[in-house]
């Protein structure tokens, strides 16, 4: 198993609007999706689109947000997650595991619409690590 290309860098913020506001003025990113909800995962998020990658900007939703706590230490916000392509999601969770790192959840569906798990940061030098499957052609 080998990670392919950097899909997004998370970033949780108190507001997505806000931050939203800051990249547009402050780096001119005009591309910016609209905000969605992912409820059962406790965040809302939109996109920052550049010619690379893209920011993800996630704010708590809900009480039981697993990112409020990260609020709570970091209230201005902060770099949260880096998320790496993978060909198959549960290839790479095996191949994970195998590895002894904790991946955190089963595969689930994130916001780009295909499957995704989390390793735990004590195994990437404190990083939460986010893989996901490649979007196939034509999504
Ligand atoms: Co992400």
């Amino acid at each position: 198993m080998q990670v392919g290309p950097l899909n997004h860098v998370g970033v949780a913020v108190p507001s997505i609007e806000e931050a939203a506001q800051n990249y547009r003025d402050l780096y001119g990113c005009t591309d910016i999706t609209e905000p969605g909800e992912m409820p059962e995962q406790g965040v809302r998020y939109c996109f920052v689109n550049l010619p690379n990658s893209q920011i993800e900007l996630i704010e708590p939703l809900g009480d039981d947000s697993p990112i409020k706590k990260f609020l709570e230490r970091n209230p201005k916000g902060g770099q949260h997650h880096v998320c790496f392509e993978v060909e198959d999601i549960h290839v790479a969770k095996a191949a994970m595991e195998e590895k002894g790192a904790k991946v955190l959840n089963e595969p689930r569906i994130g916001a780009h619409g295909t499957l995704i798990i989390f390793v735990h940061p004590k195994d990437s030098n404190g990083v939460l690590i986010e893989l996901m499957e490649s979007p196939k052609a034509g999504h």
